[in-house]
């Protein structure tokens, strides 16, 4: 069993669009809507839970209940960090402790069936892998006043994405021990490998951006017009009209 956990629980407050980022059109097709129609066209997915703010369940319910052939999903209410969010999403799935749970960002609809596979198939393999792409920039360690302390080896630096995947088990006890310890981190991989198991990185690739800041959109629209659409997301062209103007309404 392959379940995706997608955390969409944030407030997009980078983008400055005066509403949750997940709900904005990318390329005419919500950005929520892009991620969960590009996982739902992926054969090795069993099933899917988007989390989203408790005050937005209801309303993303309706609105997914007019995309179709998505795969079969759960929404359930997310926290105030994005830890929080995907625990919520982990807690909402049962199963037996081998099952792969993926997670990945609401926000970064352009991933690859590619990489979801290598995710898929690295994580039955190792127990714990995430998304990678090699660093293009120099990276330096800096203390509080701006001093540079160090400049790390860039051959050795890799910039981590979503999907990150794991055995039901690894993800629930890391889960678990961090928030018995008050620990909060960035990314989920963080939370396994403080509990001591190893975790892999599989190689993703640059067109897998987190939609973030304004400057994004137009990115990742660039990306949409030069690939070809997956064949759901031309199934569903037609509806996104009216979803559009459904999500617009509620953002008013
Ligand atoms: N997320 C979440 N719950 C939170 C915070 C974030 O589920 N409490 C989700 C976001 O919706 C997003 C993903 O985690 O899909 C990555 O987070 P980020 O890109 O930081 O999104 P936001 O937190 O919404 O944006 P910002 O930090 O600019 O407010
Ligand atoms: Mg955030």
């Amino acid at each position: 069993m392959v379940t995706v956990i997608f955390p969409a629980a944030g407030k997009g407050s980078r983008m400055q669009a005066g509403m949750n980022k997940v709900f904005m059109p990318l390329g005419g097709v919500p950005i929520l809507i892009r991620t969960l129609l590009q996982y739902s066209s992926c054969s090795e997915i069993d099933q899917m839970v988007v989390v989203v703010a408790a005050a937005e369940v209801d309303f993303v319910k309706s609105v997914l209940s007019k995309v179709q052939r998505l795969k079969p999903y759960n929404v359930v209410a997310g926290g105030s960090e994005r830890q929080y969010s995907v625990l919520n999403g982990i807690k909402s799935v049962n199963g037996s402790d081998d099952d792969i749970i993926l997670v990945h960002d609401a926000a970064r609809p352009l991933i690859s069936h590619e990489t979801i596979t290598a995710v898929i198939d690295g994580a039955k393999k190792y127990g714990g892998v995430i998304a990678a792409v090699a660093a293009k920039n120099t990276i330096k360690v800096c203390d509080n006043e701006g001093v540079v302390k160090e400049t790390p080896d860039r051959s050795t630096l890799w910039e981590i994405q979503t999907p990150q995947g794991f055995t039901r088990k690894i993800l629930l006890e890391a889960n678990d021990r961090a928030q018995a310890e008050g620990f909060l981190g960035t990314d989920d991989a963080s939370l396994v490998e403080r509990i001591g198991h190893p975790v892999h990185i599989v190689k993703s690739d640059y067109r897998n951006i987190k939609i973030t800041t304004p400057e994004d959109i137009i990115v990742g629209e660039a990306f949409i017009k030069s690939q070809e659409q997956s064949r759901l997301i031309e199934k569903n062209k037609r509806i996104m009209v009216e979803i559009n103007d459904l999500i617009k309404d509620c953002w008013q």
